[in-house]
């Protein structure tokens, strides 16, 4: 039986109770994380914990992004779901917490945040998906999608869209910009490549600024790579050599196909298969690290 992390308290997940009053439910007032466990080491961590708490400080909500805290509940939460030795993902959600009913504004009254935490088995459907790629389709519902860059409980359009890809048959939905530029997936950001050069849409496009982005533009930069931050339009993406989506779960996911058009050869190609193991290599070098300084 599932076991989750509520407001300071391990419990059963069918027992875990949050208020009806909750404004995370009410209006989407929250904002959550989804990070990726390897047998037990929650990787980018502290990266994750500093934007969640950015983007707390940015809307009001009170959060203690203490990583020596949350990496020994996150452990501990993994060992009771006994996902300590498994590829896992954990959802830290934060709401601003319940108020009065019929208040459309934050209650006057000091905050009491709701905090909950979620471990699950990661999805087996990745690993084969890192290899043979994914295709995508995409939307044009308007732009910027997320003008204060947070990660808030408002995932409506992204889900809508995700929910369309899938009736399409595709993986991934690609947020396409009034001025034809692609933003973002639902759940990823967007990488291209043509001649060892990686190109992706800028923050200021209105994406939501990911932490394996951010991990892969430094890892792209050491390997001698030029990144770009650049805006991308549509048709600059379909001729690429290779393209691949990022997220905490999917790693580096080849997209080798948009609304039906192959991307380069359709297969994962060279330079997003060695950024695949930069990336992993990351992972061990933090996890050796953090075992070693005990972080
Ligand atoms: C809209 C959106 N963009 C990008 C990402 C990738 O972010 P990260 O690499 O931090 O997981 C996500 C992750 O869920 C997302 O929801």
């Amino acid at each position: 039986m599932a076991v989750v992390y509520l407001n300071g308290r391990y419990v059963q997940a069918e027992r875990a109770k949050v208020s009806a009053f909750d404004r995370g439910f009410s209006y989407g007032d929250g904002l959550f994380e989804t990070i990726r466990a390897y047998a037990g080491w929650v990787f980018g961590l502290e990266r994750h914990l500093a934007r969640l708490k950015k983007g707390a400080d940015q809307i009001g909500i009170p959060f203690e992004g203490d990583v020596g805290k949350w990496r020994q509940v996150m452990g501990e939460l993994l060992r009771r779901n006994r996902l300590h030795g498994a590829d896992a993902s954990l959802r830290l959600t934060v709401t601003r917490g319940p108020d009065v009913l019929g208040s459309l504004l934050p209650p006057d009254a000091p905050p009491s945040p709701t905090l909950l935490l979620v471990a699950r088995p990661l999805d087996a459907g990745i690993a084969e998906r890192q290899q043979v790629g994914v295709g995508a389709v995409t939307v044009h519902w308007g732009s910027p999608f997320n003008p204060l860059q947070i990660k808030s409980l408002d995932y409506l359009y992204n889900m809508l869209a995700m929910t369309h890809a899938k009736r399409e048959g595709a993986q991934e939905a690609l947020f396409v910009g009034a001025d034809g530029c692609v933003i973002e997936g639902t759940t990823s950001n967007l990488f291209l490549i043509s001649q060892e050069i990686l190109t992706t849409p800028h923050e200021g496009s209105g994406l939501l600024p990911g932490i394996t982005r951010e991990v892969v533009i430094e890892l792209a930069k050491r390997e001698g790579l030029i990144v770009r931050e650049a805006p991308v339009p549509l048709d600059e993406a379909l001729s690429a050599d290779e393209a691949f989506l990022t997220g905490s779960l999917k790693e580096i996911t080849p997209l080798i196909s948009v609304d039906g058009g192959r991307i380069g050869t359709g297969s994962l190609g060279p330079v997003t298969r060695r950024l695949q193991k930069c990336y992993r290599a990351a992972v061990e070098e933090e996890r050796a690290r953090g075992i070693r300084g005990k972080s």
